[in-house]
Parts: structure tokens; C-alpha cells; sequence
């Protein structure tokens, strides 16, 4: 069956634009985002599926922009929710899962002695920053500028496009350089000598660190006297367990940690060395951090969704089954893109775990056209693909091989598109998808 209807969503979708900015609560939720014939607002998911409000079901390989790790309504852990909402979720003192959790975590992560929880990946990228900031007594702050996003605060948002609202002259306190070139690092520490508080960056996105980048820069890090701080919101519990670092035998100072690491609920949290952490605290005589103070930050079935997370991902062992699903995929879709010819134009990279897709047109460059037809020719055949895989253990073979037929038929429209004087245009209903960070819409 072909989906092609969307009358609720595209009707959702004019009601949330007159009261929600931009509809959604992630710009990368936004219909923006989306094929014009594309679902806009899911309804329900449970395992490795979705339904959209018209009824649509789809093979879900986007899992809530990954912070689904193990399944969407997966039982066990929305039991154990369950059972902590019963006993209420917030409280005029501390709870004692905060305790639990927190040790349940930092033995996990050895290289961390203290955790301090939050709601959002923001939140804490935000408070390492500020961390590094005053435990340096430096205002710089470093960040990778290949990698997609870090926070919508002023710290990383001044340097993009769409950065109203920010007062002039923030942006000249944040810095950048680029994956795997160590040198635009070194640059940066003479450019600004004594003066950079931090470098944050992931451990890695969909390029591997090359000729020992991370430990360079980790060593760069501390001849300058700089808070080393790798963001781990999207890799923990998914390129490696704990964490991407640990694959890639790095630890960091401060590392951050959300989405994959309680299914989907909202716990996120900032880990390092307890000498910098401490500042946060209140028992020590030097000058007071406020670092991360929030009412709902350590809400209590959100910390159970973490614990249970935790004990899930390493009885299953889900990274490595991922692994096993990631690495069939980047077999099958080699050999398909070869058996079309689409090598010039379609491109499989990254780790097995996350691999992404790359579109490009007749010219062989990068193109939002092409991507958005082959969402829009994926979704038609059943499949929500938003360029990278995120598979959990709840994807089976049989979400695989629907996938693969998928991409064949989707495949023919791409060369028919290739082929066309119109090129994508012929055949993509609707605008292509828009860049996130853009000055104007
Ligand atoms: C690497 C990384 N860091 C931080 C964030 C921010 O997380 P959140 O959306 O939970 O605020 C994201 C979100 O996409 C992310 O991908």
C-alpha cells in the first residue's frame, strides 16, 4: 500500500503553527522538516514502529531524534515508570533515586565523580560551559563546528545564522575549529593564548578520529589549561557502552549525556571530575557555581526510565546488537546503491550504529532536494528515514528487508529524478527540506 494521505496531520499542523513558535518543540521536529507528503505529527509508537494521526504505519529508523534506544513503549521500562508514578515524582526534598542513580551511573563511567542531573542536553552542555568557565577563570569557549548542534544557548547559537535575540558581541567569546584537524585546534590555542576555558566536541559524529585527534586534543587541553569536555548526548549507550569515549579509549573532563539513555523519558546529565563538579556544591570555600538548579530536573520516574535503561541496554547487549544491524545495513545498501549505478550520487558512511546517507544531484553535490524525495518516496513505501539509521533491538529482519525493498523502489524514482531535465523537481511534491540554521525562513 502506497501512503499518500496526511489530511490530519497537515491539518494538526495548521493548528500548532498558530500556537506553538515553529509547531514543535525541536526546530528539528518542525514541518520544515518534513516532505510535504510526509507525516507531521506521529500518534503512537511501540518497538521499532510508528503511526502517524492518519493511520500511517512506518518502520521507524529515526527513534526520536535517537533518544529512543531500546524501543518505543518498551514494556519493562514503562513498567518500572509506572511503578515510581505512583509514588509521586516530585518532592520538597531530594528523592532517594537521585542517589541511586547517580552511583548506578559513575560506576558505569569510571572516569566521572559526580553526576548532577537535568531535563534537556542544552542544560548541561550549558553547565559544563559554565563549569569550565569557572573553574579555568577563562571566558573562551572552544566547540567543533562539523558537529550538528551542542545547545540552543547564546554560547553556541551566537555563531549560526539564526542568531536574533543574542546581544552583540557574545559571539566573539566562542571559538571554533574542525574534526580531525588537529592544526585549526592549535590555532586557536595561539590565537587566544591562556584565554580558552574549554573545547567541546563529540567523540565522534559520522567520521572516525584520525591519527589520535581526540588524545591531541585532549593534551592540547591540558598544556593550556582547559577544561576537556566531549558531548556524548547522541553516542552514549549507542556507538559504545557507556559511551563513544570509551570505544574510542578517550576520557574527557566533563562529558554530557541524554537522549539514548532512558528510552526516550527526559533525564539528561552532566558527569566529570569531582574537582570541577564540586564547585557546584556547597561545601567547599571557594566562589559559589550556580550550575544547574531546576524544578523538574530530577523528576523521579524519569531517573527510574534511566536506571532501567541502564540494566536493559547491558543484559540485552543492545550496542552490539546494534552493531550487527548497522553493519548489515551498510552491506545491503552498498550493494544496492552499486546494483543502481547511484554510486556518484548516494553515499553510506559512519559507524555501524549510526550510519548516515548522503544525497546528492546530477553534479554529484549535496542536495535537500534529492534527500527530501527519497524521504518522500520512503515514507510512501512505509519507511520514516531521516538519513541516519537508528536501530535499536527492537528493529528485526523483517523491518530490515521492508526497508530494502524500500530503498530499490525509491531508488528508481532517484534515477528517474537523475535522469530528468527538471531533475528532483519532476517528482518531489512540495519544497525540499530546509537547513535549521538559516538567517531567514
Ligand atoms: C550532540 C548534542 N548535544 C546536545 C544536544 C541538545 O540536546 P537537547 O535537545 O536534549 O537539549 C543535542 C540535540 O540534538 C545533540 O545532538
Amino acid at each position: 500500500m502506497t501512503i499518500t494521505k496526511f489530511e490530519k496531520s497537515d491539518m494538526l499542523c495548521k493548528r500548532a503553527q498558530e500556537v506553538i513558535p515553529g509547531g514543535a518543540h525541536t526546530y528539528t521536529k518542525g514541518a520544515d522538516q518534513s516532505p510535504k507528503l510526509g507525516p507531521k505529527f506521529i500518534d503512537y509508537g511501540k518497538g521499532s514502529h510508528v503511526w502517524d494521526v492518519d493511520g500511517n504505519e512506518y518502520v521507524d529508523w529515526a527513534m526520536g531524534l535517537t533518544a529512543v534506544s531500546l524501543g518505543h513503549a518498551y514494556e519493562p521500562i514503562i513498567n518500572a515508570v509506572n511503578r515510581e508514578l505512583l509514588r509521586g515524582v516530585n518532592f520538597q526534598c531530594p528523592s532517594p533515586i537521585e542517589v541511586e542513580l547517580a552511583e548506578l551511573f559513575l560506576q558505569e563511567v569510571p572516569s566521572a565523580e559526580m553526576v548532577k542531573f537535568a531535563k534537556n542536553g542544552s542544560t548541561v552542555t550549558t553547565a559544563a560551559v559554565k563549569l569550565a568557565r569557572a573553574y579555568t577563570g577563562k571566558n573562551h569557549v572552544a566547540f567543533c563546528s562539523d558537529h550538528g548542534f551542542f545547545s540552543y544557548d547564546d554560547w553556541y547559537i551566537s555563531k549560526k545564522p539564526n542568531n536574533s535575540g543574542i546581544p552583540e558581541g557574545i559571539d566573539k567569546l566562542s571559538l571554533t575549529f574542525k574534526y580531525n584537524d588537529i592544526s585549526s585546534v592549535e590555532k586557536i590555542f595561539d590565537q587566544y593564548p591562556n584565554q580558552i576555558a574549554c573545547v567541546i566536541l563529540e567523540p565522534m559524529e559520522f567520521d572516525f578520529p584520525e591519527d589520535n585527534f581526540l588524545c591531541k586534543v585532549k593534551e592540547l587541553c591540558r598544556k593550556n589549561g582547559t577544561v576537556f569536555i566531549l558531548d556524548e548526548m547522541i553516542t552514549g549507550f549507542r556507538l559504545g557502552y557507556p559511551g563513544a569515549h570509551k570505544m574510542l579509549n578517550v576520557d574527557a573532563d566533563l562529558t554530557t549525556w541524554g537522549k539514548g539513555i532512558a528510552n526516550g523519558f527526559s533525564c539528561c546529565l552532566l558527569a566529570g571530575k569531582k574537582e570541577i563538579m564540586e564547585l557546584g556544591g556547597i561545601n567547599h570555600n571557594k566562589k559559589r557555581v550556580f550550575l544547574i538548579s531546576t524544578t523538574h530536573g530530577a523528576e523521579t520516574h524519569a531517573l527510574r526510565a534511566a536506571i532501567e535503561t541502564i540494566k536493559i541496554t547491558k543484559q540485552e547487549n543492545s550496542v552490539a546488537r546494534n552493531k550487527e544491524m548497522g553493519t548489515k545495513i551498510i552491506n545491503e545498501m552498498k550493494k544496492l546503491i552499486e546494483a543502481n549505478g547511484l554510486n556518484d550520487h548516494v553515499e553510506i558512511k559512519g559507524h555501524p550504529c549510526w550510519p548516515l546517507m548522503l544525497f546528492k544531484d546530477e553534479n554529484k553535490n549535496l542536495s535537500d532536494g534529492y534527500k527530501t524525495l527519497l524521504y518522500q518516496e520512503m515514507i510512501k513505501r512505509g519507511i520514516l528515514f531521516r538519513g541516519t539509521f537508528v536501530s535499536t533491538i527492537s528493529h528485526d529482519v523483517l523491518d530490515l528487508e521492508k526497508t530494502l525493498d524500500a530503498f530499490s523502489g525509491s531508488f528508481d524514482i532517484y534515477k528517474k529524478a537523475l535522469n530528468d531535465k527538471n531533475g528532483y523537481k519532476s517528482f518531489l511534491v512540495g519544497d525540499p527540506v530546509k537547513p535549521v540554521f538559516r538567517e531567514w525562513n
